[in-house]
């Protein structure tokens, strides 16, 4: 941990830096890295920064802005070193890691980490928890009996050594200066920012040390880019930023205008990831998983791997097992079920031409499945069960969805989200988006 103060604490001024990205102007690297560092160090107050990420929202930074805003942050903490890793057998481990910009029923971490390993790459997936309507990883994980989040880097070393992936929570000491920047985001409006969001995502992957990154940027209702210009535009910056550092980074544009599979909350897919490792599950998760897979295994040199074929044998299946056991967890044990649930039909005969992600999302959220707050706990088995997805054609008194929670009170509210989620018609729309829209690398 690196814990010297790099300036004294009056090298500049919060109000003079906060003028100078209000009035459009350039940070120099000093600035920023004094700015970062004095942040850190509790010299800036919170509303000076709000005020300064509040004119970097309205604003913009240039490139050599975020990438000396991103340096600081990883700066302001450890950085993890897995270039010496080697398996059972001697040999050297290249790592890779994915990172999705976040979505709805994004569940795709689960089977790719364990698939990606059977290749003989070591895949280190520091993951966090879900904030408002989208999920986290670690929630998902944690229905599952005995499973523990927060491993040591010795046992997470020993970890990619043994089984070749590991879920885990990221520490604390990975670029605590984004820790606490984006926890002020968060409640201050500030959080879609392109600058903000590149270097947050890139201080943490870059601070982690992998030697190979695929993003996953997600485009649509339920991702924090609307748009695909916005997105191909954070896409761009967070691959430039990651080249700059030494890691091969290549980036996917992928569609969140409706969730990914068939569910959304915590134990529930758990389970549908576990249908995706026994060589089923839904087709969009199946064809996202493989693709990020063979991006992943590209990006670390390793050829002529074919990641369906892993799917669908069992080998994928067998170091799922392992990682799970690994972090205590018992990879047999029966999953939480939610105690209630309530289904919703759909009104009229057609096809099904869009469904939500972001309503699905809230709705989710607002059963139990995700927290308002960071110390609220979330029900393993709350969520949203999908019986029809975007092009299906459904008929009036079909079940188009399940909604899970124990606590019953809750339905209301989720029921008031999925109030305009669903657009069934006559005839399919021919414009629906592609689920893999770009790459860019
Ligand atoms: N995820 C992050 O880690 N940071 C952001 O700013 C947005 C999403």
């Amino acid at each position: 941990m690196n814990n010297t103060p790099a300036f004294a604490a009056s090298t500049f001024d919060a109000v003079d830096i906060i003028g100078i990205k209000r009035d459009k102007g350039t940070l120099s690297g000093e600035q920023i890295r004094w700015t970062i560092d004095a942040y850190t160090r509790g010299v800036i107050a919170e509303e000076q920064m709000a005020a300064l990420n509040m004119a970097i929202l309205l604003n913009g930074m240039n490139r050599a802005e975020i990438a000396q805003w991103t340096a600081a942050m990883i700066a302001s903490g450890e950085t993890l070193d897995f270039g010496g890793l080697r398996n059972a057998a001697g040999s050297l481990m290249p790592t890779t890691d994915k990172h999705s910009t976040g979505g709805v029923g994004d569940k795709i971490t689960l089977p790719l980490a364990p698939l990606v390993a059977v290749f003989g790459a070591a895949v280190p997936q520091l993951s966090g928890r879900g904030l408002g309507h989208t999920g986290g990883t670690l929630d998902k994980l944690e229905a599952i009996p005995g499973w523990r989040a927060n491993l040591s880097n010795e046992e997470m070393m020993q970890q990619l050594t043994e089984v070749g992936a590991v879920i885990c929570a990221a520490g604390t000491g990975l670029a605590p200066a984004d820790r606490k920047l984006y926890a002020l985001r968060d409640v201050t409006g500030t959080v879609e920012s392109i600058p903000l969001i590149a270097s947050s995502i890139m201080s943490k992957k870059i601070a982690e040390g992998t030697g190979a990154l695929i993003l996953d940027v997600k485009v649509g209702s339920g991702a924090f880019m609307k748009s695909v210009d916005m997105a191909r535009e954070l896409a761009q910056t967070m691959v430039a930023l990651g080249k700059d550092a030494g890691v091969n980074t290549v980036a996917l544009l992928t569609d969140m205008s409706t969730p990914l599979g068939l569910t959304a909350g915590n134990a529930i897919e758990v389970q549908e990831s576990v249908d995706v490792l026994a060589g089923g599950g839904p087709s969009d998760v199946v064809e996202l998983t493989v693709k990020l897979a063979q991006e992943m295994l590209e990006a670390a040199g390793i050829q002529g791997a074919d990641p369906a074929a892993a799917l669908k044998d069992g080998r994928a299946m067998d170091v799922w097992r392992r990682m799970i056991a690994a972090q205590g967890g018992d990879p047999d044990a029966a999953l939480p079920v939610a105690r209630e649930s309530e289904v919703l039909y759909a009104p009229t005969d057609g096809v099904l031409v869009a469904l939500d992600a972001m309503s699905v999302g809230v709705a989710a959220w607002r059963l139990g499945a995700g927290r308002a707050r960071k110390e609220d706990v979330v029900q393993a088995g709350a969520g949203v069960r999908l019986h029809a997805k975007p092009g299906d054609r459904v008929r009036a008194g079909e079940p188009l969805m399940t909604l899970l929670t124990d606590t019953p009170e809750k339905f209301d509210r989720a029921r008031e989200a999925l109030a305009d989620a669903v657009s069934i018609a006559a005839e399919d729309t021919p414009e629906r988006p592609k689920l893999i829209i770009d790459r860019i690398g």
